[in-house]
């Protein structure tokens, strides 16, 4: 077992620290951040952003092991040292660097799997978190903002444009509270352990961020941490499982639910959890097979009822096989289609009775209900101009203007009926203001109900 462990306090009353209850099984009451390679991945903008510096300046692009080594010193000291660059060369790689990463680098980062319920958890349990970051202090606190770790976080040091080397034992000493008892410094460099050793507080060396482990261990970190589970363990050894959610996706056939739905899966991805984006009919073997019969493109005089059944069958299959197994181990469902579609296509559209329809489709009634649904709004004619110059229509697209017509009217009355889980979003926009719109409404509404 760690030392910090080992010396977790025994007592378990809570106390008041910082404004607000503190549980003393925390092995440390305050917990300093640093975040590129620690909180976030931001490798991605990085690369990126140097790289069409030196595609501008007409200078050869270093492979991937040598771009690395940008990640954490200045950029102007890494295009002369292994660009080749002169200083003046090096200062125009830094303004066309900027040129991307202000508008697009910035966002071209991941949360680290773990690390938002990680924060939640110290947070709730008392902890006073904060971040002490080289990154200018201005950039830091929009990258923590826009996803949205901000609200976790007391304090957030990062220099200011006119001191850009400022020291890290200077910065972690500008966020410790008055009156903490055991603070650690968390980061993947050895300049965060030597910060910390220099303020006389612990800390952990993140082997999974960008420092060389060599240089982090040889600075000799109070602890380690090979990954983000194993930080977890050190810092919050009673941290609750990680919640999973479902969220549901529908609109009228040619809405552009496919396109949201990679959109959604990517934005959810960075922002640090897992998803499992599946699909109805199908999302596992039996319900594929059921979809082909289903979806044919030739009508074989189906009834309604067969359809009705083919599709619940299909699902109750999908919630128990898929759906639930997936929430259950804490990853964020996200769904193209649903029950609603049932209620919408088959009870409303086809006519068939909708407490019928709800019957045979229990399995998604009882157990399986969606935290929300994002609704995409749209005309169905638009919708369907979208749709038919896509590809061939299947046998429910062949269904002709007025079918489709009360599917948007039935989408409609869904909508009202059901306030609280809808989440509807006018998808006419540009696919990308309908991403920008659907996750930022989602991520809100979910983070208030406090299912992510
Ligand atoms: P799909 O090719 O997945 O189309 P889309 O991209 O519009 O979702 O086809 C699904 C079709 O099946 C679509 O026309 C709606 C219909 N459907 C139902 O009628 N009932 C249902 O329960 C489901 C899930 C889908």
């Amino acid at each position: 077992m760690n030392a910090a462990l080992m010396e977790r306090p025994q007592s378990i009353l809570p106390q008041i620290q910082f404004g607000r209850v503190f549980f003393p099984l925390l092995p440390y009451d305050v917990v300093v951040f640093d975040l590129d390679g620690t909180l976030t991945d931001s490798q991605l903008g990085i690369y990126r952003c140097a790289r069409y510096a030196l595609e501008k300046m007409g200078f050869p692009v270093p492979d991937d092991a040598v771009l690395r080594k940008f990640m954490g010193p200045p950029l102007a000291e890494s295009y002369m040292k292994y660009c080749g660059m002169t200083e003046a060369e090096a200062v125009r790689g830094t303004d066309l660097y900027r040129e991307r990463y202000i508008p697009i680098g910035w966002k071209e980062n991941n949360v680290f799997p773990l690390i938002r319920p990680l924060l939640k958890a110290l947070r709730d349990q008392g902890a006073y978190l904060a971040v002490a970051t080289g990154k200018p202090q201005k950039t830091s606190e929009d990258i923590l903002r826009y996803f949205g770790l901000l609200p976790y976080l007391d304090a957030v040091a990062g220099p200011d444009d006119s001191d850009m080397h400022a020291d890290k034992g200077d910065l972690i000493r500008r966020v410790l509270p008055k009156g903490y008892r055991r603070a650690v410094m968390v980061g993947d460099t050895a300049g965060d352990v030597k910060g910390a050793q220099d303020c006389g507080i612990d800390s952990i060396g993140a082997l999974y961020g960008y420092g060389e482990n060599a240089d982090l261990l040889a600075a000799r970190p109070t602890h380690t941490a090979e990954d983000t589970q194993a930080l977890c363990a050190l810092l919050c050894p009673d941290m609750p499982p990680r919640k999973g959610c479902f969220i549901t996706l529908e609109g009228v056939d040619g809405c552009g639910k496919s396109t949201q739905a990679s959109a959604l899966q990517q934005r959810l991805e960075q922002f640090g959890y897992p998803v499992r984006r599946t699909r109805e009919p199908g999302g596992c073997l039996i319900a594929e097979e059921i979809r082909k019969i289903v979806l044919a493109k030739e009508d074989g005089g189906m009834c309604p009822e067969t359809e009705a059944l083919l599709f619940a069958a299909a699902r109750a299959q999908h919630v128990k096989e898929v759906i639930l197994p997936a929430v259950a181990r804490g990853e964020v469902v996200l769904c193209d289609r649903f029950v609603d579609s049932s209620l919408v296509y088959q009870g409303m559209a086809r006519g068939l009775d909708a407490e019928w329809v709800k019957e045979i489709n229990r399995a998604a009634y009882r157990e399986g209900a969606p935290d929300a649904t994002l609704y995409l709004r749209m005309s169905h004619v638009d919708a369907m101009a979208r749709r038919l110059a896509a590809s061939d229509p299947d046998r429910i697209e062949k269904a002709g203007d007025s079918f489709h017509a009360r599917t948007e009217a039935a989408y409609e009355q869904l909508m009202r009926e059901n306030p609280d889980r809808f989440i509807a979003v006018n998808a006419a926009q540009a696919p990308e203001q309908v991403t920008e719109e659907a996750f930022g409404r989602l991520f809100a509404r979910m983070v208030e109900r406090g299912v992510l």
